[in-house]
């Protein structure tokens, strides 16, 4: 495909000045966690968002926060429709009008997948060819969806280079991969411009600590502030590329706004470019959590069997991101974690059984 890929940002390009013309947005996946983040980065920057949940996995508390910090008058420029990509009505409904999609909604986690493939094959597969139909439909100038690490399966090699990738390791991955072919194929047959983001473990605030499949900054850190263990799948020698949700948030106004025309399809991966292995993330957590709760008495964690799915190391080469797209990962682990603990605090001492209170509907 090399025929679409992107030209080279010019150094000057400056998204802030990019998104002073306001455009027409739809985000999938709104009230989730980096749904939310991306609506409310739009709406502070003046543009008119349409956006797309139906709380599967998603929270009304998040839209109620976004609303709260973005205030009324921003609010006014954002529809909200509860509606599910896997009815194809509703995704076109959604698209009409649109410039710009970009397309979060997704069930993720590895384990879940496992136990169900078959609803995470409706709503990965046929949830993200519908949203395509939809956008090729309505003419969207782009559409820019969240791709994961997973895709890179059982390829041994580091850092992790966009199109060396392996064979999937669980029916989550395939599902992602499956997502980057058929965009692929909507740019070749359709002329559509695809940009898939392949985020690699992603953290911050509104990030569900609820729940079996929760992800394991917000799990470990509830666990840590609740005095309770947490659980390693393995010796703790694992490593990820953890990443805060800022740096995702910049990765996709960059690829939502670089310049290009004619059809295009390019695949990024998003993260820091540094590893971190479980028991140096249960270190950090425990330094930043004693900072806020000085009282606190973390218990030493407990080690179990790896998880069926999981990959033993992920670590990012962002080069291409910040080549084609002038990406520049502002937060590492510290300064985002820094940033996430006092949210999972305030989330650990509400104990009310549900994001902000609100169990998802
Ligand atoms: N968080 C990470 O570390 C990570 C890593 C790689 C990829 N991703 C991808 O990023 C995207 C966002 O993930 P997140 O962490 O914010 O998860 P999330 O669960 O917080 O957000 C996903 C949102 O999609 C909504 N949704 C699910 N099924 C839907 C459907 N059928 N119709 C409409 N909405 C639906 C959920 O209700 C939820 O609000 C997903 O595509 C995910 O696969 C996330």
């Amino acid at each position: 495909m090399r025929e679409f890929t992107l030209d080279p940002l010019p150094p000057e390009f400056d998204p802030a000045a990019a998104l002073r013309q306001p455009r027409r947005w739809l985000i999938t996946g709104s009230a989730g966690f980096i749904g939310s983040h991306l609506l409310q980065a739009l709406l502070e920057a003046g543009q008119y968002v349409v956006s797309l949940d139906n709380f599967a996995t998603g929270y009304q508390g998040n839209l109620d926060a976004v609303r709260a910090s973005v205030g009324e008058s921003a609010w006014a420029r954002h529809r909200f429709l509860e509606a599910d990509i896997t009815d194809l009505q509703a995704c076109h409904a959604a698209c009409a009008g649109v410039d710009i999609v970009l397309h979060q909604a997704a069930l993720g986690s590895v384990p879940r997948s496992l136990e169900d493939p078959l609803r995470t094959h409706a709503v990965n597969c046929t949830g993200f060819l519908n949203m395509l139909v939809a956008a090729r439909d309505a003419r969207c100038a782009r559409f820019v969806f969240a791709a994961s690490s997973s895709t890179y399966g059982d390829h041994p090699g580091l850092p992790k280079v966009e199109d060396r990738i392996g064979n999937p390791l669980s029916p989550y991955a395939v599902t992602k991969y499956a997502d980057e072919l058929y965009a692929a194929v909507f740019t070749r047959n359709y002329g559509m411009q695809t940009l898939g983001l392949r985020y690699f473990n992603v953290f911050g605030p509104r990030q569900d600590p609820q729940g079996a499949y929760a992800a394991v900054i917000p799990n470990w850190a509830s666990r840590i502030v609740r005095g309770e263990p947490c659980m390693i799948n393995g010796d703790g020698q694992t490593t990820r590329d953890f990443c805060f949700v800022s740096n995702v948030v910049q990765a996709n106004l960059r690829a939502a706004l670089v310049a290009a025309d004619g059809p295009r399809h390019e695949i990024f991966n998003v993260a820091v470019g540094q590893r971190t292995s479980l028991l140096q993330l249960h270190e950090l957590l425990v330094e930043n959590l004693r900072g806020l709760l000085p009282g606190l008495q973390p218990v030493p964690p407990l080690h179990r069997e790896f998880r069926d799915g999981d990959v033993r190391h992920s670590l990012a080469d962002v080069s291409k991101a910040r080549r084609l797209l002038g990406y520049d990962p502002e937060y590492d682990v510290r300064s985002g974690l820094r940033l996430s603990m006092p949210w999972y605090v305030e989330q650990a001492n509400a104990d009310v059984g549900g994001l902000a209170g609100k169990a998802p509907r």
